[in-house]
Protein backbone atom coordinates (compact mmCIF):
# COMPACT_ATOMS: atom_id res chain seq x y z
CA UNK A 1 0.00 0.00 0.00
CA UNK A 2 1.15 3.12 -1.18
CA UNK A 3 1.94 5.82 2.27
CA UNK A 4 -0.10 9.18 1.48
CA UNK A 5 1.69 12.59 1.43
CA UNK A 6 0.68 14.53 3.86
CA UNK A 7 0.66 17.69 1.42
CA UNK A 8 -2.17 15.72 -0.97
CA UNK A 9 -4.53 15.16 1.26
CA UNK A 10 -4.18 18.53 2.87
CA UNK A 11 -6.03 21.35 0.67
CA UNK A 12 -5.25 24.20 2.81
CA UNK A 13 -6.29 28.08 1.86
CA UNK A 14 -6.02 30.51 4.05
CA UNK A 15 -6.66 33.88 2.80
CA UNK A 16 -4.14 36.33 2.61
CA UNK A 17 -1.62 33.99 3.40
CA UNK A 18 1.49 33.62 1.09
CA UNK A 19 1.61 30.29 -1.26
CA UNK A 20 4.89 29.08 0.04
CA UNK A 21 4.20 29.72 3.62
CA UNK A 22 1.16 27.93 3.46
CA UNK A 23 3.61 25.15 1.91
CA UNK A 24 6.24 25.63 4.70
CA UNK A 25 3.41 25.22 7.72
CA UNK A 26 1.94 21.96 5.29
CA UNK A 27 5.49 20.52 5.13
CA UNK A 28 5.34 20.88 9.16
CA UNK A 29 2.33 19.24 9.30
CA UNK A 30 0.14 21.96 10.26
CA UNK A 31 -4.00 21.78 8.99
CA UNK A 32 -6.03 24.85 9.35
CA UNK A 33 -7.67 23.36 12.35
CA UNK A 34 -4.18 22.90 14.09
CA UNK A 35 -3.63 26.09 13.27
CA UNK A 36 -6.66 27.45 14.36
CA UNK A 37 -5.76 26.24 17.98
CA UNK A 38 -1.74 26.41 17.89
CA UNK A 39 0.42 29.03 19.94
CA UNK A 40 2.31 31.04 18.07
CA UNK A 41 5.67 29.41 19.91
CA UNK A 42 4.51 25.94 18.71
CA UNK A 43 4.58 27.28 14.91
CA UNK A 44 7.79 29.01 15.63
CA UNK A 45 9.31 26.07 16.85
CA UNK A 46 8.78 24.04 13.17
CA UNK A 47 8.58 27.03 10.55
CA UNK A 48 10.79 29.72 9.96
CA UNK A 49 8.37 32.88 10.25
CA UNK A 50 8.30 36.07 12.48
CA UNK A 51 6.07 35.72 15.40
CA UNK A 52 4.41 38.73 14.11
CA UNK A 53 3.41 36.20 11.26
CA UNK A 54 2.27 33.51 13.15
CA UNK A 55 -0.02 35.56 15.13
CA UNK A 56 -1.13 36.89 11.98
CA UNK A 57 -1.86 32.95 10.72
CA UNK A 58 -3.74 31.97 13.48
CA UNK A 59 -6.39 34.73 13.48
CA UNK A 60 -6.68 34.29 9.71
CA UNK A 61 -6.98 30.64 10.22
CA UNK A 62 -9.51 30.72 13.15
CA UNK A 63 -11.47 33.46 10.61
CA UNK A 64 -10.89 30.49 7.77
CA UNK A 65 -12.85 27.81 10.37
CA UNK A 66 -15.74 30.54 11.34
CA UNK A 67 -15.18 31.70 15.02
CA UNK A 68 -17.81 33.25 14.46
CA UNK A 69 -21.04 31.52 15.52
CA UNK A 70 -21.57 28.99 12.65
CA UNK A 71 -25.25 28.02 11.76
CA UNK A 72 -25.89 24.36 12.16
CA UNK A 73 -26.39 24.14 8.24
CA UNK A 74 -22.43 25.25 8.14
CA UNK A 75 -21.93 22.54 10.96
CA UNK A 76 -23.58 19.97 9.35
CA UNK A 77 -21.60 20.49 5.93
CA UNK A 78 -18.38 20.35 8.41
CA UNK A 79 -19.44 16.87 9.80
CA UNK A 80 -20.21 15.57 6.46
CA UNK A 81 -16.76 16.30 5.76
CA UNK A 82 -15.56 14.32 8.82
CA UNK A 83 -13.46 10.91 7.71
CA UNK A 84 -14.72 7.64 9.20
CA UNK A 85 -12.52 4.31 9.35
CA UNK A 86 -14.83 1.28 8.28
CA UNK A 87 -14.70 -1.62 11.46
CA UNK A 88 -15.50 -4.36 8.37
CA UNK A 89 -18.92 -5.07 9.37
CA UNK A 90 -21.34 -3.30 8.04
CA UNK A 91 -23.90 -4.04 11.24
CA UNK A 92 -21.03 -2.07 13.27
CA UNK A 93 -20.63 0.75 10.79
CA UNK A 94 -24.42 0.85 10.63
CA UNK A 95 -24.98 1.53 14.76
CA UNK A 96 -21.88 4.02 14.39
CA UNK A 97 -22.90 6.54 11.93
CA UNK A 98 -20.39 4.94 9.20
CA UNK A 99 -17.75 3.26 11.21
CA UNK A 100 -14.95 5.28 13.93
CA UNK A 101 -15.26 8.92 13.33
CA UNK A 102 -11.94 11.78 12.99
CA UNK A 103 -12.27 14.31 15.65
CA UNK A 104 -13.69 12.02 18.14
CA UNK A 105 -13.14 10.11 21.10
CA UNK A 106 -14.37 6.65 21.11
CA UNK A 107 -14.42 4.35 24.00
CA UNK A 108 -14.63 0.49 22.93
CA UNK A 109 -15.37 -1.12 26.72
CA UNK A 110 -15.95 -4.82 27.36
CA UNK A 111 -15.09 -7.84 29.22
CA UNK A 112 -12.03 -10.05 28.56
CA UNK A 113 -12.04 -11.49 24.96
CA UNK A 114 -15.05 -9.70 24.28
CA UNK A 115 -13.26 -7.92 20.88
CA UNK A 116 -11.51 -5.08 21.73
CA UNK A 117 -7.95 -5.66 21.24
CA UNK A 118 -9.22 -7.72 17.75
CA UNK A 119 -11.50 -4.69 17.04
CA UNK A 120 -8.27 -2.31 17.62
CA UNK A 121 -5.94 -4.42 15.01
CA UNK A 122 -8.65 -4.06 12.78
CA UNK A 123 -8.87 -0.63 12.77
CA UNK A 124 -4.88 -0.31 12.48
CA UNK A 125 -5.52 -2.15 9.42
CA UNK A 126 -8.77 -0.24 7.89
CA UNK A 127 -7.24 3.05 8.38
CA UNK A 128 -4.72 2.90 5.90
CA UNK A 129 -7.04 1.66 3.49
CA UNK A 130 -8.11 4.35 0.56
CA UNK A 131 -10.89 6.87 1.38
CA UNK A 132 -13.14 4.86 -1.31
CA UNK A 133 -12.49 1.36 0.53
CA UNK A 134 -13.21 2.92 4.27
CA UNK A 135 -10.00 3.96 5.00
CA UNK A 136 -8.11 7.21 5.88
CA UNK A 137 -5.32 6.56 3.86
CA UNK A 138 -2.67 7.28 7.05
CA UNK A 139 -1.49 5.45 9.55
CA UNK A 140 -1.82 4.16 13.13
CA UNK A 141 0.00 4.75 16.59
CA UNK A 142 -1.22 2.03 18.79
CA UNK A 143 -0.30 2.72 22.70
CA UNK A 144 -0.06 -0.61 24.09
CA UNK A 145 -0.50 -1.08 28.14
CA UNK A 146 -0.65 -4.94 28.35
CA UNK A 147 1.60 -5.82 26.02
CA UNK A 148 -1.03 -7.48 23.95
CA UNK A 149 -0.43 -6.04 21.08
CA UNK A 150 0.30 -8.90 18.17
CA UNK A 151 2.21 -8.44 14.92
CA UNK A 152 1.66 -12.12 13.55
CA UNK A 153 -2.36 -11.43 14.50
CA UNK A 154 -2.06 -8.06 12.12
CA UNK A 155 -0.25 -10.11 9.07
CA UNK A 156 -3.36 -12.67 9.78
CA UNK A 157 -5.80 -10.59 9.16
CA UNK A 158 -4.24 -8.65 6.65
CA UNK A 159 -3.14 -11.46 4.86
CA UNK A 160 -6.57 -12.39 4.29
CA UNK A 161 -7.34 -9.37 2.47
CA UNK A 162 -4.59 -9.50 0.19
CA UNK A 163 -3.13 -6.24 1.67
CA UNK A 164 0.76 -5.83 1.20
CA UNK A 165 1.79 -7.12 4.84
CA UNK A 166 4.97 -5.38 4.61
CA UNK A 167 3.57 -2.33 4.15
CA UNK A 168 0.40 -2.89 6.61
CA UNK A 169 2.68 -3.54 9.29
CA UNK A 170 5.75 -0.47 8.47
CA UNK A 171 2.69 1.90 8.93
CA UNK A 172 1.64 0.95 12.26
CA UNK A 173 3.96 2.81 15.36
CA UNK A 174 3.58 1.33 18.32
CA UNK A 175 4.28 2.56 22.13
CA UNK A 176 4.65 0.47 25.22
CA UNK A 177 3.60 2.35 27.91
CA UNK A 178 4.36 0.62 30.96
CA UNK A 179 2.71 3.04 33.64
CA UNK A 180 0.72 6.57 33.67
CA UNK A 181 3.63 8.29 33.70
CA UNK A 182 4.92 6.29 30.75
CA UNK A 183 1.60 6.94 28.89
CA UNK A 184 1.56 11.19 29.42
CA UNK A 185 4.97 10.93 28.11
CA UNK A 186 3.81 9.04 25.14
CA UNK A 187 0.84 11.45 24.75
CA UNK A 188 3.27 14.60 25.16
CA UNK A 189 5.06 13.43 22.41
CA UNK A 190 2.29 12.52 19.59
CA UNK A 191 2.32 16.37 18.69
CA UNK A 192 5.22 15.79 16.57
CA UNK A 193 4.43 11.81 15.81
CA UNK A 194 0.90 12.69 14.26
CA UNK A 195 1.74 15.07 12.11
CA UNK A 196 5.41 13.38 10.62
CA UNK A 197 4.03 10.05 10.22
CA UNK A 198 0.60 10.97 9.03
CA UNK A 199 -1.00 9.10 11.87
CA UNK A 200 -5.05 8.91 11.31
CA UNK A 201 -5.97 6.49 13.80
CA UNK A 202 -4.60 6.83 17.94
CA UNK A 203 -5.43 3.95 19.81
CA UNK A 204 -4.80 2.87 23.55
CA UNK A 205 -5.60 -0.20 24.80
CA UNK A 206 -6.48 -0.33 27.63
CA UNK A 207 -6.63 3.34 28.54
CA UNK A 208 -7.87 1.92 31.95
CA UNK A 209 -5.69 -0.47 33.24
CA UNK A 210 -2.80 1.68 34.47
CA UNK A 211 -5.25 3.75 35.78
CA UNK A 212 -6.96 1.31 38.17
CA UNK A 213 -3.92 -1.03 39.13
CA UNK A 214 -2.22 1.97 39.90
CA UNK A 215 -4.36 4.73 41.90
CA UNK A 216 -6.33 1.93 44.16
CA UNK A 217 -8.46 2.76 47.45
CA UNK A 218 -10.81 5.45 47.88
CA UNK A 219 -8.50 8.02 48.88
CA UNK A 220 -6.88 8.27 46.05
CA UNK A 221 -9.98 8.60 43.79
CA UNK A 222 -9.86 12.12 43.41
CA UNK A 223 -6.23 12.03 42.36
CA UNK A 224 -6.81 8.99 39.80
CA UNK A 225 -9.97 11.38 38.29
CA UNK A 226 -7.94 13.96 38.06
CA UNK A 227 -5.09 12.54 35.37
CA UNK A 228 -8.03 10.72 33.69
CA UNK A 229 -9.91 13.93 32.99
CA UNK A 230 -6.47 15.40 31.99
CA UNK A 231 -5.24 12.44 29.66
CA UNK A 232 -8.88 12.65 28.07
CA UNK A 233 -8.36 16.23 27.30
CA UNK A 234 -5.24 15.84 25.78
CA UNK A 235 -6.50 13.08 23.60
CA UNK A 236 -9.87 15.04 22.55
CA UNK A 237 -7.53 17.48 21.78
CA UNK A 238 -5.47 15.70 19.46
CA UNK A 239 -8.34 14.18 17.81
CA UNK A 240 -9.63 17.72 16.66
CA UNK A 241 -6.42 19.60 16.12
CA UNK A 242 -5.23 16.60 13.39
CA UNK A 243 -8.56 15.31 12.53
CA UNK A 244 -7.72 12.12 13.81
CA UNK A 245 -9.47 9.15 14.96
CA UNK A 246 -9.20 8.32 18.69
CA UNK A 247 -9.92 4.88 20.03
CA UNK A 248 -9.73 4.09 23.79
CA UNK A 249 -10.74 0.40 25.31
CA UNK A 250 -11.95 0.22 28.71
CA UNK A 251 -12.77 -3.05 31.14
CA UNK A 252 -16.03 -3.70 32.54
CA UNK A 253 -17.01 -3.63 36.67
CA UNK A 254 -20.08 -5.14 38.42
CA UNK A 255 -22.56 -2.95 39.00
CA UNK A 256 -23.25 -3.98 42.46
CA UNK A 257 -26.45 -1.56 43.12
CA UNK A 258 -27.76 -2.47 39.21
CA UNK A 259 -27.25 -6.18 39.68
CA UNK A 260 -30.63 -7.32 40.44
CA UNK A 261 -32.22 -4.92 38.56
CA UNK A 262 -30.86 -2.99 36.00
CA UNK A 263 -27.37 -3.86 34.11
CA UNK A 264 -24.87 -5.73 36.44
CA UNK A 265 -22.04 -4.79 34.50
CA UNK A 266 -20.93 -1.46 33.26
CA UNK A 267 -17.65 0.25 31.93
CA UNK A 268 -14.78 1.20 34.56
CA UNK A 269 -13.13 4.51 35.36
CA UNK A 270 -16.62 5.88 37.23
CA UNK A 271 -19.05 8.98 36.48
CA UNK A 272 -17.02 12.01 35.31
CA UNK A 273 -14.84 9.78 32.49
CA UNK A 274 -18.28 8.86 31.31
CA UNK A 275 -18.59 12.07 29.89
CA UNK A 276 -15.62 12.53 27.77
CA UNK A 277 -16.23 10.04 25.23
CA UNK A 278 -18.68 10.93 22.07
CA UNK A 279 -19.29 7.78 21.18
CA UNK A 280 -19.01 4.88 23.69
CA UNK A 281 -19.72 1.03 22.44
CA UNK A 282 -20.08 -1.89 24.49
CA UNK A 283 -19.01 -5.23 23.61
CA UNK A 284 -20.40 -8.59 24.98
CA UNK A 285 -19.59 -12.36 23.96
CA UNK A 286 -22.27 -13.90 22.22
CA UNK A 287 -22.47 -17.57 20.75
CA UNK A 288 -19.21 -18.96 19.15
CA UNK A 289 -17.33 -16.44 17.39
CA UNK A 290 -20.31 -13.85 17.51
CA UNK A 291 -20.20 -10.32 19.66
CA UNK A 292 -22.95 -8.07 20.44
CA UNK A 293 -21.93 -4.63 20.16
CA UNK A 294 -24.19 -1.43 21.70
CA UNK A 295 -23.34 2.12 20.97
CA UNK A 296 -24.50 3.88 24.02
CA UNK A 297 -24.17 7.36 25.10
CA UNK A 298 -23.56 9.10 21.62
CA UNK A 299 -24.71 12.59 20.83
CA UNK A 300 -25.33 11.61 17.41
CA UNK A 301 -26.80 8.14 16.81
CA UNK A 302 -29.42 6.16 18.69
CA UNK A 303 -28.45 3.68 21.29
CA UNK A 304 -28.37 0.54 19.09
CA UNK A 305 -27.17 -2.69 18.81
CA UNK A 306 -25.04 -4.55 16.17
CA UNK A 307 -24.35 -8.48 15.81
CA UNK A 308 -20.60 -8.99 14.18
CA UNK A 309 -17.93 -12.03 14.44
CA UNK A 310 -14.40 -12.39 15.55
CA UNK A 311 -13.02 -14.63 12.78
CA UNK A 312 -9.64 -15.79 11.71
CA UNK A 313 -9.71 -13.02 9.34
CA UNK A 314 -10.22 -9.96 11.55
CA UNK A 315 -13.74 -8.35 12.39
CA UNK A 316 -16.60 -9.41 9.75
CA UNK A 317 -20.62 -9.65 9.51
CA UNK A 318 -20.22 -13.43 8.95
CA UNK A 319 -18.96 -16.32 11.28
CA UNK A 320 -16.64 -17.69 8.95
CA UNK A 321 -13.56 -15.66 7.72
CA UNK A 322 -14.64 -13.92 4.59
CA UNK A 323 -12.87 -13.42 1.35
CA UNK A 324 -12.51 -9.87 0.72
CA UNK A 325 -12.01 -10.11 -2.73
CA UNK A 326 -13.73 -10.76 -5.66
N1 LIG B 1 -6.49 -15.64 15.25
C1 LIG B 1 -7.75 -15.62 15.69
N2 LIG B 1 -8.72 -16.23 15.00
C2 LIG B 1 -9.99 -16.23 15.43
N3 LIG B 1 -10.39 -15.62 16.55
C3 LIG B 1 -9.47 -14.97 17.27
C4 LIG B 1 -8.11 -14.94 16.88
N4 LIG B 1 -7.42 -14.23 17.80
C5 LIG B 1 -8.33 -13.86 18.72
N5 LIG B 1 -9.56 -14.29 18.40
C6 LIG B 1 -10.80 -14.12 19.19
O1 LIG B 1 -10.70 -12.91 19.91
C7 LIG B 1 -10.84 -13.18 21.32
C8 LIG B 1 -9.95 -12.24 22.08
O2 LIG B 1 -10.42 -10.95 21.86
P1 LIG B 1 -9.65 -9.68 22.36
O3 LIG B 1 -8.22 -9.99 22.52
O4 LIG B 1 -9.99 -8.60 21.45
O5 LIG B 1 -10.31 -9.48 23.79
P2 LIG B 1 -10.33 -8.16 24.66
O6 LIG B 1 -11.72 -7.64 24.64
O7 LIG B 1 -9.27 -7.26 24.22
O8 LIG B 1 -10.05 -8.79 26.12
P3 LIG B 1 -9.11 -8.28 27.30
O9 LIG B 1 -9.97 -7.47 28.20
O10 LIG B 1 -8.67 -9.54 27.93
O11 LIG B 1 -7.97 -7.51 26.71
C9 LIG B 1 -10.47 -14.61 21.48
O12 LIG B 1 -11.11 -15.15 22.62
C10 LIG B 1 -10.97 -15.23 20.20
O13 LIG B 1 -12.35 -15.47 20.32
MG1 LIG C 1 -7.47 -6.66 24.98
Amino acid sequence: MSRVNIKSTIKMQIEGIKKVIIEKLEKAGFTIESLAISTSDEIISKVEIKEKEAIDIIQKAQNALGVQPLTALKFLELESKRGKITTTSNELDGILGGGIWTQELTEIAGGFGSGKTQLCFQLCINVQLPKEEGGLDGNAFFIDTERTFSPRRIVEMASYRELDVESILNNIYIGSALNTSHLFSIVEQLNDTIPEKNIKLLVVDSFASHFRSEYIGKGRLVERQQRIMQIAEQLIALAVKYDIAVVVTNQIIANVEEFLFGSPEEPALGFAWAHRPQQRLFLRKSRGSSRIARLFDSSRMPEREALFYVTESGITDAPFPTEFYS
